[in-house]
């Protein structure tokens, strides 16, 4: 596996490869996990070449203690996309994604206000700035982003669609323990009681499901449900647990018959848990 750690590096292997060759992208932050590897799989698997980048983007960070303490297991990362087939890993460091003078940003629309957007002032703006570099840099024919951050999922998706590049953003279903906790980087602050305590929140969502197959559709009712479950774990904290519409990220309208998603953020103590789960079409 190849290891680019310069854009210059990147350019002139970029250039080397055949017009005609399918290009893959796994844009990551390192600390791989079982849940990056779907995206890997799919990648290898779709493309003649595929290439991971791993950079922990100080911009999207919006408290400088998180950045800080986010995990960085450089050897072994390197070692798993090895396995995993990957022809390259883009490691860009920090002065080389934002030169000094560095200061344009990639702003998202109303889709990105609530929920994360909300929470995490700036977060999204910090991800889509540093996609967009690696959309630009790379080019690549298709990029892999995981359904658990579906709202980033959703942002990056809006912004190929926005700014017409010639790519196809593809979504890659959510990894799970085997009790039903979304693998997440921030697992790993979590102490075994603690991660058996979090499925809770996986719970919820797919009890909020049945009932919602069921035939319910009054919004407040189906939030009830959520939220009761998720508190089942006393340690877990609900930051928002709300049906959102999948076509626009805004939340659902029962009048409007869209399609709707459950989206979840819950602490516990310093840790921030992330899920969602589709409901289906209303
Ligand atoms: P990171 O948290 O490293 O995640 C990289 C990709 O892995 C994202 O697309 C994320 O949704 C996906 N992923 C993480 N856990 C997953 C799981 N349990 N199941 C399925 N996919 C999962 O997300 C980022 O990095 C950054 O914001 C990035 C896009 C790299 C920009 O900096």
């Amino acid at each position: 596996m190849l290891h680019l750690r310069s854009h210059a590096e990147l350019k002139s292997w970029r250039e080397s490869l055949s017009p005609a060759v399918c290009l893959g992208l796994v844009p990551t932050m390192g600390a791989l996990h079982g849940g990056h590897a779907s995206l890997l799989e799919q990648a290898v698997s779709d493309n003649d070449i595929a290439l991971a980048s791993v950079f922990v983007n100080p911009l999207q960070f919006n408290e400088g203690a998180d950045f800080k303490r986010y995990p960085r297991t450089l050897d072994e990362d390197c070692a798993l996309l090895e396995s995993y087939g990957m022809d390259a890993v883009y490691l860009p460091d920090r002065e080389d994604m934002y030169p000094d003078g560095y200061e344009t940003r990639v702003r998202p629309g109303p889709g990105g206000e609530l929920f994360e957007g909300d929470q995490r002032p700036g977060h999204f703006e910090g991800m889509l700035t540093v996609v967009l570099k690696l959309f630009l840099r790379i080019a690549p024919d298709r990029a892999y982003f995981g359904e658990k951050d579906a709202q980033q999922l959703w942002l990056v998706r809006r912004m190929a669609a926005d700014l017409d590049l010639p790519m196809e953003v593809v979504g890659c279903r959510t990894v799970r323990e085997i009790n039903g906790l979304a693998m997440s980087s921030r697992n790993a602050f979590l102490s075994p009681e603690q991660r058996d305590d979090a499925a809770a929140i996986h719970r919820a969502m797919l009890a909020t499901r049945e009932v919602f197959r069921a035939g319910e559709r009054e919004i407040a009712r189906l939030e009830r449900i959520l939220v009761e479950g998720i508190h089942e774990a006393q340690s877990l904290h609900v930051e928002y647990a709300q049906v959102v519409d999948d076509r626009t990220f805004r939340p659902a309208d029962p009048a409007d018959q869209g399609s709707w998603r459950v989206v979840v953020a819950a602490r516990m103590e310093q840790t921030r848990l992330i899920d969602n789960l589709r409901l289906g079409r209303a």
